[in-house]
């Protein structure tokens, strides 16, 4: 790209403080803002009644069952966030090698989505499409001859974002990384007049140490607490790669696309905005939350302006909104600015 040329006059008879002088004039000066409308909440949901456990490696993050989670959805839909994603933790005995429970026309992530959409018509539902929380071994899709099987794993990913579609839920987000997962899940959508129902893949996703604290919030470290990822997701030295991955799955039908992790990849969400004309949105995901939730527990910053801090930073890189796990907090910030 060109570079701009800046005819500025320098010191003393450009002073860049004056405009940061008062608060009014920063104010006006202010290149990006976040607002409510950029907020998705992620939530892990779990079986039976009246559970709300906290999970130990994300303070203020709660595994709620269904009922509970219609509680805390009442505050969501008054403070505004348009949207929420769902993941589940299942109990161990319904976790094969296969992920079979995923299909199950009546499994926690379909009850779930049924109960909201009758509570809650207008809040926006996202749902995982990946086998990990249903895998005895914590991968995304199934291992044949010790390698996660592309071509099965995307059949399986099939019949889970229908079944998904089916309970009602409006987007399904494939984060398994799979190849030609998203052409399959559109065609079969569109076969079962689910013309509508949207897919946000997750396009470009790295294999990172960040998602430690969701695998425990999920369960899905049952046998490893490092399982490596890395022959599906993206390596972290790559970003020509992050657009040829976007690039295919918007040509495969793709409506919106993920950038994940965030803080440490806004090059990429900076780079696939410019790019690629699409809604990008970044994840702050768990061990990002973790960070700033467990050093400010320990006094060594401020939360509320670290946590804004963080999600201004998405927006500067080109994000068109956020997954984050402090996204009632920061609605509830940004409400009272008002
Ligand atoms: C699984 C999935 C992961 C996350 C979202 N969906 C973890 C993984 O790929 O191992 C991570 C979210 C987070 O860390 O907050 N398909």
């Amino acid at each position: 790209m060109e570079k701009k040329k800046h005819f500025i006059e320098s010191y003393p008879l450009t002073r860049m403080r004056r405009n940061r002088s008062k608060a009014f004039s920063r104010r006006l000066i202010k290149e990006n803002s976040l607002s409510v409308d950029d907020l998705i909440l992620p939530l892990f949901i779990t079986s039976g009644k009246n559970i709300e456990e906290e999970i130990n490696s994300m303070p203020g993050v709660f595994r709620l069952s269904p009922d509970r989670l219609l509680k805390l959805l009442e505050a969501v839909v008054s403070l505004d966030i348009p949207a929420i994603a769902l993941f589940p933790y299942i109990d161990k005995e319904l976790k094969d090698s296969s992920g079979t429970y995923a299909l199950d026309d009546d499994n926690l992530v379909c009850q779930t989505v049924r109960l909201i959409k009758k509570e809650f018509p207008e809040l926006g539902v996202i749902c995982d499409v990946a086998l990990d929380p249903y895998t005895d071994h914590g991968h995304d899709g199934i291992i044949i001859n010790n390698d996660v099987d592309n071509d099965k794993t995307v059949e399986i990913l099939t019949k889970q974002a229908l079944n998904q579609a089916t309970a009602g839920c409006d987007i399904v987000a494939p984060s398994d990384m799979m190849d030609g997962r998203v052409a399959a899940i559109r065609k079969c959508l569109d076969k079962n007049q689910y013309i509508n129902t949207q897919i946000m893949s997750y396009a470009a996703k790295y294999a990172s140490s960040f998602y430690g604290p969701f695998r425990d919030a999920v369960g899905s470290n049952l046998k490893h607490n490092n399982i490596d990822k890395s022959s599906y997701q993206m390596g972290p030295e790559n970003s020509d790669e992050a657009i040829r991955e976007v690039s295919l799955d918007i040509s495969e039908g793709a409506d919106m696309v993920i950038i994940k992790p965030g803080m440490p990849y806004l090059d990429i969400i900076s780079r696939v905005k410019k790019e690629c004309n699409i809604p990008v949105f970044a994840y702050q995901v768990s061990g990002e939350y973790s960070m700033i939730a467990l050093a400010s527990k320990n006094g060594y910053f401020d939360l509320e302006g670290a946590m804004m801090e963080s999600l201004i930073s998405f927006k500067r890189s080109g994000a068109d909104g956020i997954f984050s796990y402090f996204s009632i907090e920061a609605a509830k910030i940004l409400k009272s600015n008002k």
